[in-house]
């Protein structure tokens, strides 16, 4: 790759363009996502934010463009397989197994970084017994990262609305990402919910050495922790920059308040 910023960049994406059809979701969008960063991505609704973390996550494959994860094409792979390189992702609507503890729910992700050979975990060996036991202890730890240890043999979808938020992102962990998208975490939560994922979203990031992509209507979440913010309007980048020079920005108030 020549550009020496590919190289850099955790995420990097070129001229992507996500067509259904006749309709257009996202036109030509490029992102350049430094390694540790916060990185918000806003936008009216239906502006095509959930359409690119599809995009990114392999539940589509870009129209024309492509996608750089750490240096490696990723556009049209399956979920899976970008799953494994290290990408993660929380749901605008909660996708729980909602027939599963806490607990399982977690462990569940966990199992796509576990060395398990099938024939171990049918007759039970040692060492399927010994990596289930890691799995728990580890899927423990980060249910107590985020208060729910309490509550891990539960049924997940009976939660609260905040904690089964709080569970996806605790499931998305398991899956040891270095990049982690958010849609709408904060969605339905109260203000002091609100107030307390955004931190807890800023430690993660530091405790766990993520970078992370944050899709939000809060702006006040948005604004209070992301260092860098991209904004689309009907499938296209308006602008990028910091918090400071979005809020300033014309064209974005204008995408927010002005068009009726
Ligand atoms: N599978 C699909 N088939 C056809 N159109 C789609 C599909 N997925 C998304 N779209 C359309 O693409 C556009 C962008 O939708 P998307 O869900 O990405 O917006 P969004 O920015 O996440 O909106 P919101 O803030 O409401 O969540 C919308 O017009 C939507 O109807
Ligand atoms: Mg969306």
């Amino acid at each position: 790759m020549s550009d020496a910023s590919a190289a850099t960049a955790v995420l990097k994406v070129d001229a992507m363009t996500k067509r259904f059809g006749g309709l257009t979701a996202v036109r030509e969008l490029s992102m350049d996502v430094p390694p540790g960063a916060l990185y918000g991505l806003i936008g009216p609704n239906g502006a095509g934010k959930t359409t690119i973390f599809n995009l990114l996550t392999g539940v589509y494959t870009p129209t024309e463009g492509s996608i750089h994860f750490k240096g490696t094409d990723v556009a049209g792979r399956k979920p899976y397989e970008i799953t494994k390189l290290g990408v993660a992702r929380t749901f605008q609507n909660i996708r729980l197994f909602g027939d599963m503890t806490v607990l399982e729910n977690v462990m569940t992700a966990h199992h796509i970084r576990s060395r398990q050979v099938l024939l171990d975990a049918v007759v039970g060996t040692p060492r399927h017994r010994h990596e289930e036991r890691e799995t728990r202890d580890r899927a423990m730890e980060l249910l107590k990262i985020f208060d729910l240890d309490g509550v891990a043999n539960e049924g997940a979808t009976s939660l609260p609305y905040g904690n089964q938020r709080r569970l996806e992102i605790a499931r998305a962990l398991a899956t040891e990402p270095s990049l982690l998208l958010l849609d709408e975490p904060a969605a339905g939560m109260n203000p002091q919910e609100s107030i307390d994922l955004m931190k807890l979203i800023g430690w993660l990031r530091d405790e766990f050495k993520l970078t992370i992509l944050l899709v939000e209507h809060n702006m006040k979440v948005v604004m209070g922790i992301c260092e860098r913010i991209q904004v689309i309007d009907y499938g296209k980048c308006i602008a990028l920059g910091t918090p400071d020079e979005i809020q300033k920005n014309p064209a974005v108030i204008e995408a927010y308040l002005g068009g009726a």
